[in-house]
């Protein structure tokens, strides 16, 4: 997805705006570019395709001149991933470039509107009608031009602008669409992405809705829509700078999978006391939950999986029906909800456009709402009226792991809380507590039992197709597994509800047709095993996950894949660690780009 970086200061503009792009390529990104400010003139360079293209062009940079400037990687949304439409775009008369992250939705009237005033435009984009309006209303005046400009746009933006009239000045304006500035001596920045700021700053400043800021050297200055001076605290980033980057692990999604079992103790651990879970940031909700008809969790790819995962122990021991809804599809399912519904978010950017929409949607129906986030002040924690951080630190490969275990993490403490703010907890409290407390080691010890699976990797990662089979909690957890197989490995990977196959899917196995199945649910493992063998005697090759001592499955399956003995109720946020790493070997086995997969973003900010 689209990232923004902006700097000015006493440096060379240009190789500071490639290093911060650099940082935001994790986001996915099919064209870059930068505009730099030299005395009044502004210089635009621009690529289609990788950063490294770019700072082939210019040199890394050493042969752009000037102190000031903004870049962009963009991810095409509207009109075709080409040098044209790539960020930053100029003016007319060169006065002003711009970058911009989100969708202008009312760009087509505007364009008709700039086109018949006689702006030439060069691009297909929605945010050429910015540039070309900035133009318009500049009458000496960047900040008026600024607003004038914010108050015709629809939509979702991050904007970063420079005009030649103002030599070492940037400007950044945010309407749903994240942006930081970075504060630091003698320079400035912005950024859409704090991961693009942390080496140069670690005291930032988060731009909300409807604000703009101008920036120079020596200042930054906040506004409100109406051009009002306001004042805005600073907040330090603590994060560790190799937090951001591989650790000595060839791949990101490999230190992600490896750190799990730190971010969930790192995300429980804070809420796992005196015996109990507690959750301050909930105290107004508690008076609520009595009255709750039923809990409706939405969110999209792997958060609505974690959604999945986490359902059945927040139905069984809360006793309140919940629903699991693809945010794409509730928000236009005019659904029933009202004020007896609690809408749960989960999103790991917390910038989803489609979870937001589901929560703006639900919320104008009376829903109380709770986001379960990553990303502090994103879009979804601020526009919820409760939100659960989960601590996973930043995720940069982009397919999600520790936000995925973390997610589901969060869910399962939330189970623990909501039935016992409702009395409804019963028998066998200290060990299910005990069960949730013990998931980092458990998920440690998945990672530790099985060093096999480099070489089952070798052996499965040729077959075009990779069914996933299991019921209950098995089920939810290959939904899971069976994405990160195809969105990673690019091998066509389906889970299936093992007690589906004989309605229809069973007609696809045959000789030698690679089954995984998760076989961690002692209550139904006579139903899977059954299911197992009715593949296994057409023919299909069985990789097992289970117990070391789930001798049934061991004497059925080919394969074997293993994890700890966990309370099935608890145990998605173990199971998916041996298909985590089963997904990641495949891929590198099939020479995939496996923290960029192609055609997808970290981050997906248009619907
Ligand atoms: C898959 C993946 C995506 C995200 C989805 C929601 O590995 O990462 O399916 O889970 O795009 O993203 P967030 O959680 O940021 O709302």
């Amino acid at each position: 997805m689209c990232g923004i970086v902006g700097y000015t200061g006493v440096q060379s503009a240009a190789p500071i705006l490639l290093d911060g792009l650099k940082k935001l390529e994790y986001r996915g990104y099919d064209s870059a570019g930068v505009a730099v400010m030299d005395q009044n003139v502004i210089a635009v360079h621009k690529v289609r395709g990788r950063i490294a293209a770019l700072c082939e062009k210019i040199q890394d940079g050493a042969a752009v001149p000037g102190f000031t400037g903004i870049g962009h990687t963009r991810w095409a949304t509207h009109g075709a991933p080409t040098e044209e439409n790539a960020h930053p775009h100029l003016s007319n008369d060169g006065r002003f470039a711009v970058v911009h992250n989100g969708i202008i939705e009312n760009y087509l009237p505007l364009r008709e509107e700039l086109i018949r005033e006689g702006y030439h435009f060069q691009s297909e984009t929605d945010t050429e009608v910015i540039v070309h309006l900035m133009e318009r209303y500049y009458k000496g005046n960047v900040r008026q031009a600024l607003i004038k400009t914010a108050n015709r746009l629809q939509g979702s933006y991050a904007l970063g602008v420079i005009c030649s009239e103002e030599p070492g000045r940037i400007y950044a304006v945010r309407e749903a669409s994240p942006l930081i500035l970075g504060m630091g001596v003698e320079e400035n920045f912005f950024a859409s992405d704090v991961t693009a700021l942390v080496n140069r700053s670690r005291n930032v400043i988060y731009l909300e809705d409807g604000e703009f800021a101008e920036l120079s050297k020596e200042s930054i200055r906040i506004f409100d829509c109406t051009g009002r001076q306001i004042d805005k605290k600073a907040t330090r980033i603590l994060w560790d700078v190799q937090a951001a980057e591989k650790g000595g692990y060839e791949h990101f999604m490999l230190k992600e999978i490896m750190e799990q079992p730190g971010a969930v103790k790192a995300t429980l651990a804070p809420r796992l006391k005196n015996g109990g879970v507690e959750f301050e940031e909930l105290a107004g909700l508690v008076p609520q939950l009595a009255s709750l008809r039923k809990i409706v969790i939405t969110a999209c790819g792997s958060a609505y999986y974690a959604g999945c995962a986490g359902r059945y122990a927040l139905e069984r021991l809360c006793g309140i029906p919940v629903e699991v809804e693809l945010a794409s599809e509730l928000r236009y399912s005019d659904p029933l909800i009202d004020e007896h519904t609690l809408l749960i978010l989960i999103s790991q950017s917390g910038e989803t456009a489609d979870t937001i929409a589901a929560l703006r949607e639900c919320k104008a129906k009376g829903a109380k709402t709770l986001a379960v986030v990553n990303v502090v002040g994103s879009s979804v924690a601020t526009l919820a009226d409760y939100t659960v951080y989960t601590w996973a630190g930043p995720e940069i490969a982009v397919a999600t792991t520790k936000g995925y275990t973390t997610q589901v993490a969060v869910l399962y403490l939330l189970a623990l809380f909501f039935a016992r703010c409702l009395n409804r907890a019963g028998d066998g409290w200290e060990r299910m507590i005990e069960a949730v407390q013990s998931l980092p080691r458990r998920i440690q010890q998945a990672i530790d039992m099985n060093a096999s699976i480099p070489a089952l990797a070798k052996k499965y990662h040729k077959n075009p197709d990779i069914f996933f089979i299991g019921r209950n909690t098995d089920y939810a957890v290959a939904l899971e597994g069976a994405l990160k197989m195809k969105e990673i490995s690019y091998l066509h990977a389906e889970a299936y509800a093992a007690g589906e196959l004989k309605h229809g899917t069973i007609a696809l196995i045959e000789e030698h047709q690679p089954v995984i199945a998760l076989c961690c649910n002692p209550a139904i493992m006579e139903k899977t095993l059954s299911n197992v063998v009715e593949v296994k005697s057409r023919g299909a090759e069985v990789l097992a996950l289970t117990y070391r001592d789930n001798q049934k499955i061991l004497s059925v399956a080919d394969d074997l894949l293993f994890i700890p003995r966990v309370d099935p109720l608890f145990s998605a946020a173990v199971e998916i660690l041996p298909l985590q790493l089963l997904a990641y070997y495949v891929a590198k086995e099939n020479g995939c780009d496996i923290d960029k997969p192609k055609n997808l973003a970290k981050s997906v900010t248009v619907e």
